[in-house]
C-alpha cells in the first residue's frame, strides 16, 4: 500500500494550485497528485479567453463588489453570495501571485496586465494570455510543483474513493501503463477531477472529461449539487463543437443570422454579443428554430449562425485571438480574416458538483461534513456560479478555491494520523470488477454504447428541455444502462488498455447522466442555463434553493439546501 499525507486526484488548475499551496504552507507535507493524463494535458490547458479580476488596469472604476454583483446576477441569483465574495475579493491577489510565478499574461502598452471585456461582466476584467490563458497558467503551476517536490503519478486512473464511517480513507487506482492496481491511503483526499462534457455528444471538453470524480463521489453516497445546470457555450465551432473562445466576442466579433442581422439586439440589447452564455445560447437556438439559421448544403448536422471577425482586421485577429483563427483554419479551412466562422452552442461547463464549504470540505448533507475529504474546481460546487457561470470565472475559481482548499488541508492534517482502514479488501473488489468487465461475453462495442448515451443526453437535456424530453431521456438512459452488461472488450491486455478505461469511464457517464436528468426533472422552473419550456419563468418562492441529488442504483433521491443571500436581493435578470 502507498501512503502520502495528502492525495490530490486531478492534475488541472485547481489540483495544481492546491498542491502548491499545501507545500507553501508546510513544505514537509508529503503531497501526491494523481492524474489520468499528464497534468499538462488536463482540460484546464484548453481554457482560452481569460481569468477575471478587478485589477482596474483598463477600467479604473471596477471593484470586487461590481465583480460580485455581475457574478450573482449572472448566476440567476442561485450562487452562494458568501462564496462569491471570497472569489471576487481574492481575485486580484491570486492574479498577481500567478504573475510572480512567471505566467506570461498579455500586456498593456505600459506593461501592466491587459484586461478584456467578457460576457456578463460590466467592466473589462478578464486578464489573458492571447487566447491561450489556461495553457500559460497550467505550465507555470506544473513547473512549480516539480520545484516543490510534489509526487506526480500521471496516467493513473482512480477507480474508487474509499469512504467509511463518514471519513475518506484512501483511493484505489489503476496504472494505465501497466494495468497494475494500487491502494493509496492518505490523511486527506482532495478531488479536483474536472467536469463531465463527454456525457453529451457535442462538447468543447476533451476526451478525459467524463465526470469520474462526480461518479465516484455519488457511488460513495455523497450528494451532487445543482447538476441540472449544464452550461452551453454559445460558440462551439460547427459542426465539431470545439471552443471558439468568448475572447473573440470580447475583441468585438458579431453574431450574425442568415439575414445578416446582429440578432443579439433582440435578446440583450445592452450587452449584445457579450450577454451571459445562457442568454446567448438560447438566442442562437431561437434564431435557428425561427428559420434564421444557416445551413449551406441542407446537411443533417442542422443549422448554425456566424461569428464574424472580419471587421477587426488581420493584425488584431492574429495577435489577440490567434488560436481561434488557427482552429477555424485547421479544422474547417476557413480564413477568419476574410470569412465568417460557423458556430453553434456546445456543452462547456458543469455549474454543479460535489458540495463543499468555502474551505473546500465536502458536505454529506446541508448541515454535516465528510471528514478527510475535500473538492475544488469544476467537480466541486461551492457555489460561485449558481445557475449560470460567467466566462473567465472558472479559471478564477480554480485558482482562488485551489489556494483556499490547499491552505485548509495543510491546517487540517496537522497532528492527524493516517485513518484506520483495510484497503486490501477494496483492492480485491476492484480486481474483481475489472476481471468481470474483461470477461463479459457481450456483443456491443464501447463506442456504440457511448455514442447512444451521449446522443440520448444531448437530445433530452439540451439548451431547452421539458418534462417530456427529460423523462424520455431518463427512460432511455435506464435501458442503455442495462446494455452495459452486453459490452465486450476486444483488448484483454494490461498495457495501455484504453478500451477498458473507456468502459470504466462509461460507468461514470451513466451515473452523472442519470443525476443530471433527475435533478432537471425536479426543478420545475427556468433559471440560468436550465430552460424549461413547460415552466418558462423563474420561480423564487419554490426553487430559490440548491438541489442535492443522492444517487441510488435504481433511483436518485432529491433534497434541497438553502442559498446564501447576504448582499444582493434577487431581482428580475435583464441585460
Ligand atoms: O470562451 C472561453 O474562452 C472560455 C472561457 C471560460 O469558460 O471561462
Amino acid at each position: 500500500m502507498i501512503k502520502h499525507d495528502i492525495v490530490i486526484v486531478g492534475g488541472g488548475l485547481a489540483g495544481c494550485r492546491a498542491a502548491l499551496e499545501i507545500k507553501r504552507q508546510d513544505a514537509s507535507l508529503d503531497v501526491a497528485l494523481i492524474a489520468k493524463t499528464h497534468p499538462i494535458r488536463s482540460h484546464s490547458v484548453a481554457a482560452q479567453g481569460g481569468i477575471a479580476a478587478s485589477l482596474k488596469n483598463v477600467d479604473t472604476e471596477d471593484s470586487w463588489e461590481a465583480h460580485a454583483f455581475d457574478t450573482v446576477k449572472g448566476s440567476d441569483y442561485l450562487a452562494d453570495q458568501d462564496a462569491v465574495e471570497l472569489l471576487t475579493k481574492e481575485a486580484p491577489d491570486v492574479i498577481i501571485d500567478l504573475e510572480h510565478l512567471g505566467v506570461l499574461f498579455s500586456r498593456l502598452p505600459d506593461g501592466r496586465i491587459a484586461q478584456r471585456p467578457f460576457g456578463g461582466h460590466s467592466y473589462s476584467r478578464a486578464c489573458y494570455a492571447a487566447d491561450k490563458t489556461g495553457h500559460a497558467i497550467l505550465h507555470e503551476l506544473v513547473n512549480n510543483l516539480r520545484h516543490y517536490g510534489v509526487h506526480i503519478y500521471d496516467e493513473w486512473y482512480v477507480l474508487q474513493l474509499v469512504l467509511e464511517e463518514g471519513e475518506a480513507k484512501g483511493i484505489i487506482v489503476y496504472q494505465i501503463r501497466t494495468g497494475k492496481l494500487e491502494a493509496i491511503c492518505a490523511k486527506a483526499v482532495l478531488f479536483a477531477t474536472g467536469g463531465y462534457g463527454r456525457v453529451f455528444n457535442t462538447t468543447s471538453n476533451d476526451y478525459a472529461s467524463t465526470g469520474d470524480g462526480l461518479g465516484m463521489a455519488a457511488v460513495a453516497g455523497i450528494p451532487l449539487e445543482d447538476m441540472e445546470f449544464v452550461q452551453f457555450h454559445p460558440t462551439g465551432l460547427y459542426p465539431v463543437g470545439v471552443l471558439v473562445s468568448e475572447a473573440v466576442r470580447g475583441e468585438g466579433a458579431y453574431l450574425i443570422n442568415s439575414q445578416g442581422e446582429r440578432f443579439m439586439s433582440h435578446y440583450a440589447p445592452s450587452r449584445m454579443e457579450l450577454a451571459p452564455r445562457d442568454i446567448t445560447s438560447r438566442a442562437i437556438g431561437l434564431e435557428i428554430r425561427a428559420g434564421r439559421g444557416i445551413n449551406l448544403d441542407g446537411s443533417a448536422g442542422g443549422s448554425f449562425v456566424y461569428l464574424d471577425v472580419r471587421h477587426l482586421g488581420e493584425t488584431q485577429i492574429k495577435s489577440r485571438i490567434p488560436f481561434a483563427w488557427e482552429e477555424a483554419h485547421r479544422l474547417l479551412g476557413i480564413d477568419a480574416v476574410t470569412q465568417p466562422i460557423p458556430v453553434r452552442p456546445t456543452v462547456h461547463y458543469c455549474m454543479g458538483g460535489i458540495p463543499v464549504t468555502t474551505d473546500g470540505q465536502v458536505r454529506q448533507t446541508a448541515d454535516t461534513l465528510i471528514e478527510r475529504f475535500f473538492a475544488a474546481g469544476e467537480c466541486s460546487c461551492v457555489s460561485v456560479h449558481g445557475a449560470n457561470r460567467l466566462g473567465s470565472n472558472s479559471l478564477l475559481e480554480c485558482v482562488v478555491y485551489g489556494r483556499r482548499v490547499g491552505l485548509s488541508i495543510a491546517q487540517y492534517v496537522q497532528g492527524k494520523d493516517y485513518p484506520k482502514v483495510d484497503l486490501t479488501h477494496y483492492l480485491k473488489q476492484s480486481e474483481n470488477r475489472l476481471g468481470a468487465l474483461l470477461q463479459q461475453k457481450g456483443t456491443i462495442r464501447i463506442n456504440v454504447l457511448r455514442q447512444a448515451v451521449q446522443d440520448c443526453m444531448s437530445e433530452s437535456c439540451g439548451v431547452f428541455r421539458s418534462e417530456s424530453t427529460l423523462e424520455a431521456g431518463l427512460t432511455q438512459l435506464q435501458l442503455l444502462k442495462e446494455k452495459y452488461q452486453e459490452l465486450y472488450l476486444d483488448d484483454q491486455g494490461t498495457c495501455w488498455n484504453t478500451e477498458l478505461i473507456e468502459a470504466l469511464e462509461m460507468q461514470n457517464i451513466l451515473i452523472v447522466g442519470e443525476i443530471i436528468l433527475t435533478s432537471a426533472i425536479k426543478r420545475q422552473e427556468s433559471r440560468g442555463s436550465h430552460s424549461r419550456e413547460d415552466y418558462p419563468l423563474r420561480n423564487d418562492p419554490d426553487f430559490l434553493k440548491h438541489t442535492l441529488a443522492y444517487y441510488k442504483n435504481k433511483s436518485t433521491n432529491i433534497d434541497y439546501m438553502p442559498v446564501v443571500i447576504n448582499r444582493f436581493t434577487p431581482q428580475e435578470r435583464k441585460y
